[in-house]
């Protein structure tokens, strides 16, 4: 499941021809480290983490057993394969007791190497699996279906095909509900590193002060109330995905320290100096104009620079009014299924009236009214007369002036009534309590069609 190079190995043997052995068996699959004694091997899994140790027991300086409970305090989570001669198999078997993971004989068997080495690989990925379900944390979604005829939307897709498999950095802008997160998965599941983590850290929603920890990780006691080790989200996504969403939020010490994990490929977890090496994928994504944001020194010119080696640009649906109705569809199929009912049909008139309005929520107003209109019809068939007032369900951050919001009610309210009258306006005005002719000018003013 992980990729290729991407486990690591320290071997710890004061045999030269030992380590030679093993650096033969194991550099085409591995990242190897070598020690040749304890100290050795401790100051360096201090300075920089491994996924495996394989441990010699008689070293030098010590009984390699003995350096078991240090190395487990550094990382409870390394996996330990003691190394033992022939004549001393005791002891390999005992250290498994105390927390050795498994034991390798020798002379080797390169077979028996390989395998027990990647059983212990194997081993830590599935723990890596478990912590990330434990934590909720995106594996690999079914791929969720983008749907778009415009030709910029195309654009878009065509876009994420090509870049998906290459290894830079993207970075997503487009308004809110505009599908920024939908591509990032995109690209990520047709990346080569669709099976490994993709992992979103949301930059607006974490405090300041817990953005540093929540990326880095951090050792116990690093802080007041860091109770535990913990890993980071890039530590999570290691070989894997990172989305940052919302980019912008980060505070401009945030963003110096995302710049130099980008340019050493290197972090390491608060309360530490161990380098954990970054094998990751990253992915920002923003709603504002990043670049005004860095004329404003608000955001890191190196930074963006940074990012932007991919850039994408998700136009607003109102400027792609021609997917309006093929999102209508595919919400509304996705409702039904969801529910187990019959999908639901709209009126040409209420296309038209919902393929006419702004949407400034983007996609994800229109998903939400879709969701809003299923639950709330009994009928088969949605008319006009049935869909909730537009500019009643706009964000709040995109509230219109009270004028347009008032006129974009009425033309609406007016067309429901049309409709329901068949058309027929003396039945329509009467419906509405007001006089024909006020009906009339209504029409013009409001630019409603004859239906
Ligand atoms: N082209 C599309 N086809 C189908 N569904 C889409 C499309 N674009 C967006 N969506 C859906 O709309 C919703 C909003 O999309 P998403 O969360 O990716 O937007 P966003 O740009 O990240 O928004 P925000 O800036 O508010 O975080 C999601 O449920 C997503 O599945
Ligand atoms: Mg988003």
């Amino acid at each position: 499941m992980t990729r290729g190079h991407s486990s690591s190995i320290l071997i710890v043997d004061d045999e030269k021809y030992v380590r030679e052995s093993l650096r033969m068996a194991l550099e085409d699959h591995y990242v190897l480290h070598m020690a040749r004694n304890g100290a050795e091997a401790l100051a360096f899994f201090e300075s920089r983490s491994v996924d495996i140790i394989l441990l010699d027991i008689m070293l030098p300086d010590t009984d390699g057993r003995r350096l078991i409970p240090d190395f487990k305090a550094i990382d409870a989570g390394v996996e330990i394969i003691m190394v033992t001669a022939l004549q001393d198999l005791q002891s390999g078997i005992e250290a498994m007791k105390n927390g050795a993971q498994d034991y390798l004989v020798k002379p080797f068997d390169i077979d028996n190497v390989k395998a027990i080495v990647a059983r212990a690989v194997k081993k830590k990925t599935l723990q890596k699996e478990v912590f990330l379900l434990k934590h909720e944390i995106g594996h690999c979604r079914p791929f969720e279906t983008m749907v778009g005829q415009n030709p910029e939307i195309k654009k878009v897709f065509r876009m994420i095909a090509t870049i998906a498999p290459s290894e830079g950095t993207v970075l997503i802008q487009g308004e809110s509900g505009t599908g920024k997160e939908l591509v990032a998965r995109a690209i990520h599941n047709q990346s080569g590193r669709a099976q490994n983590p993709f992992v979103v850290i949301n930059c607006a929603a974490i405090p300041v002060t817990l953005m540093e920890s929540e990326l880095f990780g951090h050792r116990r006691g690093a802080f007041t109330g860091a109770s535990r080790d913990c890993p980071g989200k890039l530590e999570i996504a290691n070989t894997g995905t990172i989305f940052l969403d919302d980019i912008d939020s980060l505070s401009i010490k945030m963003q110096a320290k995302l710049l130099r994990v980008i340019q050493q490929k290197e972090f390491e977890r608060l309360g530490t100096h161990r380098l954990i090496r970054a094998d990751i994928r990253i992915i920002a994504s923003s709603n504002q104009d990043l670049l005004a944001l860095v004329a404003q020194n608000r955001f890191r010119q190196d930074l963006y620079y940074r990012l932007n080696v991919l850039p994408i640009v998700l136009p607003p649906l109102r400027e792609r009014r021609d997917d309006i109705p093929f999102l209508l569809k595919h919400f509304l199929q996705i409702y039904a299924k969801r529910n187990g009912t019959p999908t639901k049909q709209l009126t040409p008139a209420a296309i038209e009236h919902l393929a006419a309005y702004d949407w400034p929520g983007n996609v994800r107003e229109l998903e939400n009214l879709v969701e809003r209109i299923c639950t709330i019809n009994p009928e088969r068939t949605i008319r006009l007369g049935n869909l909730p007032p537009l500019a009643a369900i706009a964000s709040p951050k995109h509230q219109r002036p009270l004028r347009e919001a008032t006129q974009a009610f009425e033309k609406q309210y007016i067309e429901s009534a049309l409709e329901a009258a068949n058309g027929n306006k003396t039945e329509a005005a009467r419906r509405l309590g007001i006089h024909r002719n006020t009906l009339l000018s209504k029409t013009k003013e409001l630019g409603i069609k004859k239906s």
